[in-house]
């Protein structure tokens, strides 16, 4: 079983990192495999909704999303920690969840993902009502 946290923070080496490393070394002592996604060392465009994926499984745009997929589609369960932008999660991580329609439109690849710890720091109500469950179509929200 392989465990994938993602940070939501372009800032290296803090809050959102710290708690997704955390989080990783409990599941890693509990026997998972795991993997990142640190966005503050991607670069993520904004999905352009040029359709492309709804006929192919492949994103125009060539950037880090390609590694992300595969390490989405990879994964047994996602980790998201994300801080909170004006009450709302960051640009940089709203534009990883848009493009993973991609995964969606095909064979919704997120649908067995569980996602249990989606909401590391949710300073917020506004967050909380936006659970990332609703941004990844697909997930099985289990927080
Ligand atoms: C542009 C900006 C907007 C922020 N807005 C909020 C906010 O609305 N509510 C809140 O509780 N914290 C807000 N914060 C604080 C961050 O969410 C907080 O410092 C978070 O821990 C940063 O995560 P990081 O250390 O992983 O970068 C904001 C920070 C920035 C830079």
């Amino acid at each position: 079983m392989k465990i994938l946290g993602i940070s939501g923070s372009p800032r290296k080496g803090q809050n959102c990192e710290k708690m997704i490393a955390a989080a990783l070394e409990i599941a890693k002592e509990r026997g998972f495999e795991t993997d990142t996604v640190f966005l503050s060392n991607e670069e993520i465009a904004p999905c352009k909704v040029c359709g492309a994926c709804i006929e192919k499984a492949s994103c125009v745009i060539e950037d880090s999303m390609e590694e992300v997929y595969e390490k989405m589609k990879a994964a047994d369960g996602i980790i998201v920690a994300s801080p909170v932008y004006m009450g709302n999660y960051p640009a940089q991580l709203k534009a990883l969840f848009d493009r993973s329609v991609l995964l969606r439109r095909n064979n919704l690849h997120l649908k067995t993902k569980l996602e249990p710890l989606s909401q590391l720091e949710a300073q917020e109500t506004e967050v909380r009502k936006k659970p990332f469950s609703q941004s990844m179509t697909g997930c099985i929200f289990t927080a």
